[in-house]
């Protein structure tokens, strides 16, 4: 029974082929230019496009589960090729942003529904994955200053945000795509905890063993910082979410263990996981 894995190189998506792989599934690494990738030697790699249809039949021949991720413009090509090729059930990672209200009038919202409602009127079965904000976003957030000034600049140091371990997500989907019981289940995915990210910043300085400094920002200044290192869509998004911390506890979640029997894990440990990334 043979697993692909779209996105085999992205930070959710290598955990995933590489958890598959680890537990003697058969396991297919996509990625639109594998030769550029590190997929292990010797593993069944193939080069394919979400948004290109004639290069899926190639990457779906003989499976009958996939990890995806969201790529809208490509998604009736994928259901017509995954349907021909026999897949029978397709774990993606969403996000938590398509149950905000007016879901099609935000941009992020909008781009995950439109994948989601494809793949529920298909043929397949389907698990989604919607994640809050990972922990990863850390690095387009932080990595330069930390790397280059020692500092970080924050605009709500006392925000409190919830971020998702990566591993978590892919634990998440290995066992929605090798366990029963989870078709037709969306999951929303929050961290176990909520530091805030005055909280966060410490975490890293300690998984580094020094002290980063904290300057507070007006938002206009994050906004510019920001706009250095993340996409211009999510920039906005990011903030909003960070002014949406400040106000009471933030909410968190337990389904990482509900679903995989093991605690999710916290920001400190993805920071000690990735000190190398902001030496
Ligand atoms: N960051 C957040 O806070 C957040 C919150 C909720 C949901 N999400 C979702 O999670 C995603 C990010 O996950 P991540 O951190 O694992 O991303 P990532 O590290 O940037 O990896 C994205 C993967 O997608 C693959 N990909 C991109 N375009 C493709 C295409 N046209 N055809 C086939 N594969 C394609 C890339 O593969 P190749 O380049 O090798 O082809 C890459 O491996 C977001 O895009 C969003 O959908 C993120």
């Amino acid at each position: 029974m043979t697993s692909v894995v779209f996105g085999a190189s992205g930070n959710v998506g290598r955990h995933v082929a590489e958890g598959l792989n680890s537990v003697g599934a058969q396991v297919r690494w996509v990625g639109r230019d594998p030769n550029s990738a590190r997929f292990p030697a010797g593993a069944d790699i193939v080069a394919a496009d979400l948004e290109c249809p004639e290069t899926l039949p190639a990457a779906l021949d003989g499976a009958e589960r996939v990890f995806l991720y969201a790529k809208p413009e490509g998604i009736d090509g994928f259901v017509a090729a995954a349907e021909a090729a026999g897949v029978r059930h397709v774990v993606l990672l969403s996000s938590g942003a398509v149950t905000l209200p007016d879901p099609m009038d935000n941009p992020v919202a909008r781009m995950h529904l439109l994948v989601e409602n494809a793949l529920a009127s298909s043929r397949m079965e389907w698990t989604f994955l919607r994640p809050g904000m990972f922990a990863s976003n850390a690095l387009w957030w932080w990595q330069r200053s930390i790397r280059e000034e020692g500092a970080v600049r924050l605009p709500y140091p006392e925000a409190r945000t919830a971020p998702v371990h990566e591993r978590d997500l892919a634990a998440l989907a290995i066992t929605a795509l090798t366990e029963p019981g989870h078709h037709g289940q969306a999951y929303e995915v929050l961290g176990p905890e909520s530091p805030t990210l005055r909280e966060q910043v410490q975490h890293i300085g300690s998984a580094l063993d020094r002290e980063i400094a904290i300057e507070v920002v007006s938002v206009d200044e994050a906004r510019a910082d920001l706009r250095k290192t993340v996409p211009p869509f999510a920039v906005e998004a990011i903030l909003a979410g960070w002014q949406a911390g400040l106000t009471g506890p933030h909410e968190v979640s337990t389904i990482v263990e509900e679903v995989t029997g093991r605690p999710g894990r916290t920001f400190a440990e993805w920071a000690r996981d990735h000190a190398s990334d902001f030496r």
